[in-house]
């Protein structure tokens, strides 16, 4: 990713000094990729700080957690006031917000730079998203712009917030990958299952679906993906182990919608569907144990299903989004951060792993309306959600009834069901936390005001005060 965004810059007329903590690396690469171009080599930090014009400019590509803090370091002795250290990997926000604060106190600049796209994003075009130190953007911005990607001549980079705001959007980003990625799962894991699909039909189905609103990045590769053969002529994608890895950053979406109490559900699933994936001994096992339902195959009309299973995949997606988009917005009103949703949705629809056509209507519907309180209450995707809606719930229906497990499909049409409810039963949670611990409860027509009832007859009618752990 390092090299091939210092070719990217290099290739926009920048000069960039190269450096890496393996030395024989830096020479390796001016040898090899970076033969030709302006590109300078520095065989220390030292070096590399001298050669920087000021305010220098340090990007640091390396593994999330200390990594960052050790170079930040070993960096400091070398840097004055003013001078920047950006920070371009997938590092958790608390962590870009802690930093930030640190440097800014000794007089110098920060950004947590979102990155997205892969090695061949970082070397023709990122989708990028900093944030930090704003006095830093008017320094990097020229340079940012120019290497990331573009949606007609509009970059996929905006200055996003203060603080950790950078990294906490690609945390996010990451999030709603993971919910594309399962969703995405299910319905292969449908067509193939319940459909008995080959490989060929479905590449054909993804590649048709391709063509529509479910354009993106992540549909092509899946396409492609099942088309590959391996050395020996045969598909490779059923040859690999179904556990999935993950890194941690859907973790961490999970983690801050638990924080900040919003109910991310279907990014919550695709991480948990990923840890049900890892034990698949225990899974195997089990499946010498545990039987389902009879019938797992799907008896009606299976081209009518395929595109009630693409139905099912398109409004799951705009839920998946409308909660990383509500998660966004409960983190920006609690740390007091101003996040532009429509610049966010253009950042995301070009460069990075989820860039798709559906971002573009998102961009659309925030430019309509800056203060949109949730997209499922945009006009577009109301109407596009309801063209759905019966297909969706098919899809649902008939894998519970098959015993094809569809956490994300399912969880969507739940959270769906839930957020159009003027009335939950939520009631009956409160009559039983009052019941067994006075913890009180409010009246219908007097919101505001919290009452306990003795339900027993020996209670007493002494309740518990209100706190949050
Ligand atoms: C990107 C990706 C990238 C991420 C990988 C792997 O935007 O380019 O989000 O940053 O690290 O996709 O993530 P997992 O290993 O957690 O699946």
């Amino acid at each position: 990713m390092g090299q091939n965004i210092v070719l990217n810059m290099n290739d926009h007329g920048f000069t960039v000094v190269a450096f890496n903590r393996t030395v024989s690396k830096v020479d390796e690469f001016l040898a090899k990729e970076a033969k030709g171009t302006k590109v300078v080599g520095a065989h220390s930090l030292e070096e590399m700080c001298k050669l920087l014009k000021k305010p220098r400019r340090v990007m640091l590509l390396v593994k999330a957690g200390d990594a960052v803090d050790d170079f930040i370091e070993k960096l400091i002795p070398f840097l004055e006031k003013g001078d920047i250290i950006i920070d371009g990997g997938n590092s958790e926000y608390t962590d870009t917000n802690r930093r930030c604060k640190y440097l800014e106190e000794k007089g110098l600049l920060y950004v947590g730079s979102g990155v997205s796209g892969g090695e061949d994003g970082a070397r023709y075009g990122p989708s990028l998203m900093p944030g930090g130190s704003e006095k830093a953007w008017p320094h990097i911005k020229d340079i940012f712009q120019s290497v990331a990607a573009k949606v007609g001549k509009d970059p996929c980079c905006e200055w996003v917030g203060p603080q950790g705001a950078g990294h906490f959007v690609k945390m996010v980003h990451n999030g709603i990958e993971y919910g594309d990625m399962q969703l995405i799962c299910e319905s292969y894991h449908l067509l193939k299952d319940a459909l008995g699909m080959t490989q060929e039909e479905m590449a054909d189905v993804f590649d048709e679906w391709n063509k529509g609103e479910l354009e993106s990045f992540l549909i092509e590769i899946s396409r492609d993906i099942l088309r590959f053969k391996d050395t020996d002529g045969k598909y490779l994608l059923p040859k690999i182990r179904d556990t999935a890895g993950q890194k941690g950053t859907g973790k961490w979406t999970a983690i801050a919608s638990l924080e900040y109490g919003v109910p991310v559900t279907l990014i919550g699933e695709a991480v948990f569907a990923r840890c049900l994936s890892a034990i698949q001994e225990e899974r195997v096992h089990a499946s010498t144990q545990i039987k389902g339902p009879e019938n797992t195959k799907y008896t009606g009309d299976k081209k009518a299903f395929i595109e009630d299973v693409r139905k099912a995949l398109y409004a799951s997606k705009i839920v998946s989004y409308a909660q990383g988009f509500m998660l966004m917005r409960e983190t920006a009103k609690e740390l007091g951060w101003k996040l532009n949703f429509g610049g966010i949705a253009l950042m995301w629809r070009g460069g990075c792993i989820i860039r798709s056509v559906f971002l573009g209507n998102i961009k659309h519907a925030f430019e309509k309306n800056p203060n949109l309180s949730n997209l499922l209450l945009d006009d577009f995707f109301k109407g596009e959600i309801q063209k759905c809606q019966a297909s969706w719930r098919r899809v649902v229906a008939s894998a519970v009834q098959l015993g094809i497990p569809t956490p994300a499909f399912s969880t969507a049409l739940a959270f769906f069901d839930g957020y159009r409810s003027a009335r939950l039963p939520a009631n009956l949670i409160q009559a039983q936390r009052d019941y067994f611990g006075a913890h009180t409860y409010e009246l219908l027509d007097k919101p505001g005001e919290f009452v306990h009832t003795n339900w027993t007859g020996h209670g007493g009618s002494v309740s518990s005060t209100t706190y949050q752990v």
